[in-house]
């Protein structure tokens, strides 16, 4: 089986990071959240992997590359994200086998290998993905046939048919080409996925599906992307490879090389990327710290930091995403508690 990961699209939702960095490389617990996809196309035993790239390209081949993976890569351009379904086309010549399609924006606690299997035993023309979840009409939407099988699939509908969400992970063999070939874009001028599977069910092709247990997120938004690094940090377990004085660490902390701790507390789960230098701060937990960033005189949780970012007399600070190369520095006392989402590169200053 190939594997087909979709890192495309504009991620408009996500502004202002997503100005300057492709959505699927936001970091979430430290790794790109495409990271994620890719290993658990890995762990899935997939050796041939394609990824969509579209109008940031470079930036996601740089990332990906940077990596060491065991399996070939290759990225397929797309201009413009036309659909999921137009990112197959745009992939026509490299999928000649049955393959998964991963949207990059997708974390999945479980990984894919149960979901593979059952693909691979009952010999489906296509398997999806589904999950209960409390607002379906956010996303593609399975309704069921009495004895189980799936009668209906639609695209975000306003009154949805179930609470039977598809989650971004699909098995296809190479029919569904065929299928994204006869439809038609739909109101938001897309080809969509759930068009082309309801190709295939009217066409009498087999379409089976397997339900998610564990947690799934689509990082479309901060609020997902602040959960998604929650359920991730909920699972570290204590490396410390830093150096503390005078300080407190409290709970499960990954901390790594070269990082300096100086009268503060950090209290976990957290993750402190290398050679940062925390000073006179308190880190709460769900903290994501990235690379070589400097916190003094903060207090700071539930957040993301990202790489190369200075926070100095940041007051506390919650539920925030901070982009790459920040710089926020305030001399005045201000009220408590600020909510910030803060693009790369930008100054703030007190
Ligand atoms: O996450 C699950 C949902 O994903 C499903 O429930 C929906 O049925 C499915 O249509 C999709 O909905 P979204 O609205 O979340 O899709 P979005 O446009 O955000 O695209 C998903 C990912 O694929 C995202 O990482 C960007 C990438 N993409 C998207 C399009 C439309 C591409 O690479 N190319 C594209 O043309």
């Amino acid at each position: 089986m190939k594997g087909l990961i979709l890192s495309g699209g504009h991620g408009t939702r996500l502004r202002p990071l997503t100005y300057s960095q492709q959505k699927q490389l936001i970091p979430v617990a430290n790794k790109p959240i495409l990271f994620y996809a890719i290993e658990d196309v890995l762990e899935a035993g997939v050796r041939e992997i394609g990824i969509i790239v579209g109008p940031n390209k470079e930036q996601v081949m740089e990332t990906v590359k940077s990596a060491n993976w065991e399996s070939k890569i290759e990225f397929i351009y797309q201009d413009e994200p036309k659909g999921l379904a137009h990112a197959i086309l745009v992939a026509e010549e490299f999928l000649d086998e049955d393959f998964v399609m991963y949207l990059g924006d997708n974390i999945l606690r479980e990984g894919i290998v149960e979901h593979a299997k059952e693909f691979e035993k009952n010999n489906y023309d296509a398997s999806i993905m589904l999950t209960d979840v409390e607002n379906p009409e956010q996303f593609g939407v399975a309704e069921l046939n009495s004895n189980g099988t799936i009668k209906r699939l639609v695209e975000k509908p306003r009154e949805p048919p179930s609470n039977l969400a598809l989650v971004g992970i699909y098995f296809f063999k190479p029919i569904i080409l065929e299928a994204c070939k006869n439809i038609k874009p739909s109101w938001r001028n897309e080809l969509e996925i759930t068009d082309t599977i309801q190709w295939l069910i009217d066409n009498g092709y087999e379409v089976g599906w397997t339900k998610v247990n564990g947690w799934w997120k689509d990082t479309g938004k901060t609020e997902d992307i602040l959960e998604a690094n929650r359920l991730i940090l909920d699972d570290i377990q204590t490396k410390n490879e830093g150096t503390a004085e005078n300080s407190r660490i409290i709970g499960r902390v990954i901390i790594k090389k070269g990082v300096e701790i100086k009268d503060s507390i950090i209290k976990g789960p957290a993750v402190i990327g290398k050679d940062c230098m925390i000073r006179n701060s308190y880190i709460g937990p769900y903290m994501s710290i990235g690379n070589e960033c400097v916190i003094e005189d903060t207090e700071i949780e539930d957040s993301i930091v990202m790489e190369k970012s200075e926070i100095m007399g940041g007051g506390r600070i919650v539920e925030s995403l901070i982009g790459k190369e920040v710089k926020i520095r305030r001399k005045v006392e201000l009220p408590n508690g600020r909510k910030l989402i803060v693009g790369d590169n930008s100054e703030i200053v007190g």
